[in-house]
């Protein structure tokens, strides 16, 4: 399976999940560009798919801000042409009870988590609409499926995700495109140590039937599936990747 001659725009590409979703696709061989809120991590990101002999293009972007997609849009194409594989991965994890919850917490929250992917999948899907190929992955949690006490506008984020993909799958089904979204568990980044010490993070891979949490590379590996080939009649579809933490 390759990517060659692929491009792939990842939101959030700066650090954790997204950072180990760039390298794996550069690894099959696609050129990249890596978006992220902050440019330094992005560029930190970019510098290290040269020094592994790829391309990428690092980009600052809020995916909450129509204008800033559309910047990124317009950069990526300037560069490359076409973009062929978006993965919507940018996303927040705060903390908050309901009943302490701010309207503007929970609005951050909806923008970034579902809006982020709507205003990048709009931005991108005319780009693929005119090439007739694309694929859109996009990042919901398996907390979207379970919930999680002081997470409810993450949950309820995620959860339109799973929404967003499935109408969107239906319509760019005729054009070639597919979406779908990965699903993750607890990973081994900075957004669950937020919130959970290092013994919390231990104890947390204890109650995962495979015995552990994902490391970046887990989840990177079932995107680069979704991106590829081998995934070409699969759409609409959420890939849980919890290390049977969730079954469902
Ligand atoms: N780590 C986990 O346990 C876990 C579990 C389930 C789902 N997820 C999801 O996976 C994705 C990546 O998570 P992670 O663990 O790598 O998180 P992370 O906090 O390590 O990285 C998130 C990245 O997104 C960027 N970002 C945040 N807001 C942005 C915005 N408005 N515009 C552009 N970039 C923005 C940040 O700068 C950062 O580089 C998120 O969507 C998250 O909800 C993570």
């Amino acid at each position: 399976m390759t990517l060659e001659h692929k491009v792939a725009v990842i939101t959030g590409g700066g650090q954790g999940l997204g950072r180990a979703v760039t390298l794996a696709l550069v690894r099959k061989g696609a050129k990249v560009v890596v978006a992220d809120m902050n440019l330094g991590t992005a560029e930190s990101v970019a510098a290290e798919v040269a020094h592994a002999g790829g391309e990428a293009l690092p980009v600052q972007v809020d995916v909450a801000d129509e204008g800033s997609v559309d910047a990124l849009r317009d950069r990526a194409l300037g560069r490359w042409d076409h973009v062929d594989i978006l993965i919507n991965n940018a996303g927040m994890y705060p903390h908050s009870l309901v009943v302490d919850m701010s309207e503007e917490d929970w609005d951050r929250v909806l923008d970034v988590n579902v809006g982020g992917q709507f205003l990048c999948a709009r931005a991108f899907v005319p780009v693929m609409k005119r090439q007739g190929s694309g694929r859109i992955i996009c990042t919901a949690s398996a907390i979207a499926y379970k919930g999680a006490a002081g997470h409810s506008h993450y949950a309820a984020s995620k959860a339109a995700v799973l929404g967003f993909v499935r109408g969107l799958a239906r319509e760019l089904a005729p054009h070639g495109i597919t979406v779908n979204s990965i699903a993750p568990g607890t990973a081994n980044t900075a957004m669950p140590r937020q919130h959970r010490s290092e013994e919390s993070m231990r104890e947390r891979g204890t109650k995962v039937p495979l015995g552990r949490i994902a490391e970046p590379e887990d989840i990177a590996n079932a995107v680069v599936f979704l991106a590829g080939d081998p995934a070409s009649y699969v759409t609409g579809q959420s890939l849980l990747v919890t290390g049977g933490d969730l079954m469902v």
